[in-house]
């Protein structure tokens, strides 16, 4: 079966001044697909999301999303060509409910906003019970799933994820990895950025290792898994 490439990055380059925090990298994510971004604090995964999504604007390099070129282009026109960011450390417009805060991540669509609220709450039972609380008031993990399910609303076709695992607890870890595969089952394309290495390349078909700014190993998951160098710096193996 052919593969239909939906996301290339060739090449991106992005420095905070002196700071080179991704440099020179080209990953490439498949329909269908679940790629995962591996790497240790301040490796870039963070900054090449925002700058495939456009928020940092990249030095040098292309992103083709869906065979159009989007490099530059505004962050608001690219999320409405589909590309959705799910960002790091859950983040919620706490002031505001839970309802308000689905309803901004569905403002392209406004028509559809019902709609897409319906099928929401059929991967998310739990918020359609709390439409009316204020979002800084849920737990960490409902605020965790309310920003995955803002990121649905406005009906991505790639979901970028960026460590939504963090902080929480392990069970509730299990239940964002739950969530997100029933997703990529439902045909959502995912690129998850991730430090924990284990759960990730457990989740994932295909993986980047991300070391200060580039990427130094690119694989199938399993294969990334059974690599000595990423047992030792990333799964915490000695052998
Ligand atoms: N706004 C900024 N200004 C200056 N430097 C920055 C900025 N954002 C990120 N950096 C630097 O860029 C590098 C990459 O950071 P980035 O946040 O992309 O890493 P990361 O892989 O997402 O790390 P983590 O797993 O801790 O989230 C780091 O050295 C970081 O200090
Ligand atoms: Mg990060």
């Amino acid at each position: 079966m052919k593969k239909n490439s939906m996301l290339r990055v060739e090449g991106i380059s992005v420095s905070y001044g002196p700071v080179r925090a991704v440099d020179n990298v080209s990953i490439e994510v498949n329909e269908g697909e679940i790629v995962v971004l591996i790497g240790a604090n301040g490796a870039g995964k963070t900054t090449l999301l925002r700058a495939i999504l456009g928020v940092d604007k990249a030095q040098s390099g292309k992103v083709l999303f869906l065979g159009n070129d989007i490099t530059g282009k505004s962050t608001d026109r690219v999320a409405k060509s589909g590309l959705g960011l799910i960002p790091e450390g859950h983040l919620v417009f706490s002031t505001m409910t839970v309802l308000e805060n689905l309803q901004l991540g569905g403002y392209h669509n406004p028509r559809e906003i019902d709609s897409n609220l319906e099928s929401v709450f059929e991967s998310f039972p739990v918020l359609r019970n709390r439409l009316d609380q204020t979002a800084g008031t849920l737990s960490g993990g409902e605020q965790q799933m309310l920003s995955i399910a803002r990121a649905l609303m406005s009906r991505p076709k790639l979901i970028m994820a960026d460590e939504p695992s963090l902080g929480l607890a392990p069970k509730v870890v299990s239940e964002i990895f739950d969530i997100l595969r029933d997703l990529n089952k439902k045909g959502y394309t995912i690129l998850l950025a991730e430090q924990n290495a284990k759960k990730a390349l457990e989740f994932g078909n295909r993986g980047y290792v991300m070391e200060t700014g580039r990427v130094v190993l690119e694989g199938p998951t399993q294969e990334l898994m059974s690599n000595p160098e990423v047992r030792h710096a990333y799964l915490g193996s000695n052998v």
